[in-house]
């Protein structure tokens, strides 16, 4: 896998045993209900669902339009595609449920044909975030709602490691995400896309228990694949955390830009 695509393709192709370790991470959380509800997501709509993984958004999303709602889900990654189906389908959901693997970044479906669309941690990964707006907005009804919920991943803070620290891992990492810094970008795309009204929340949790300390991990991955860092500085800041996180000091955030723009 070249570096120039890799943030695409590491999502076209997912090699078994990272379908899995998806299948854990992805679940829906009832922490998550406050990202989600700015869009006022209610029975009868029509929602579309963006990058939808293995599906637990999906399926969540069936159940808030129920009985008459549904959801078009949309994902580049085939075998996720067949997992949300599976999942809908298992859970008596699957009469309601529209499925899209993307080949390109135009939405397969009509102009005007759609309540809400929802990216969840997706327009890190789209080739150009300005058409993908032009597009929520095309697809959308008048008065629909576009709601992109992202990091913005200079903006995450796991302390005591120096912020310096971070950046460098975050660079050498950097051919993993389309746009690594997208959280603060939303507004000025929705703008731009010509939607009405953007309203912009900036949701946090903190993290003492490590949570955070598996994405560090992932991005001191793709930092080694990249061969751009040394080895001792990514384990450096790997076993800075770690260290904190065992004599109670660690404290890290990633706040989730949550933007929700009006037609
Ligand atoms: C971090 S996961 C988020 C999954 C899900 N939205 C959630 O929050 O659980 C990113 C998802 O976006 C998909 N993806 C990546 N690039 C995409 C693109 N250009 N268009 C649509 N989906 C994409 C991936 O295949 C993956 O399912």
């Amino acid at each position: 896998m070249g570096l120039e695509s890799y943030y695409k393709d590491h999502w076209v192709e997912i090699e078994e045993d990272r379908l899995d370790r998806y299948e854990q991470m992805f679940q829906w959380s009832p922490a998550f209900e406050r990202l989600l509800a700015p869009a006022d997501i209610k029975p009868s709509q029509i929602v579309g669902d963006l990058g939808c993984g293995p599906g637990f958004l999906s399926c969540e999303l069936l159940r808030k339009v129920a009985p008459n709602g549904r959801v078009h889900s949309f994902d580049v990654n085939k075998d996720f595609i067949e997992r949300t189906h599976a999942k809908a389908k298992a859970e008596g959901l699957g009469d309601r449920l529209e499925l899209h693997h993307l080949t390109s970044e135009t939405l397969p479906i009509a102009d005007a044909s759609l309540d809400r669309i929802i990216a969840k941690n997706v327009m890190v990964y789209v080739d150009d975030p300005a058409h993908t707006f032009k597009e929520f907005r095309r697809v959308l009804k008048p008065g629909g709602k576009a709601h992109a919920i992202d990091s913005d991943f200079a903006m995450v803070a796991i302390d005591p490691v120096p912020p310096s620290d971070w950046r460098a891992l975050l660079d050498a990492a950097a051919h993993a995400f389309r746009t690594p810094n997208i959280g603060r970008k939303l507004y000025g795309l929705a703008k731009a896309a010509g939607f009405s009204s953007v309203d912009v929340q900036i949701m946090a949790t903190p993290d003492t228990k490590g949570r955070l300390l598996n994405f560090a991990k992932n991005i001191a991955g793709y930092a080694r694949e990249a061969g751009t860092l040394d080895e001792q500085s990514i384990n450096s800041i790997l076993d800075t955390a770690e260290a904190a996180l065992e004599d109670g000091r660690y404290f890290a955030v990633n706040p989730q830009f949550v933007v929700t723009a009006t037609v």
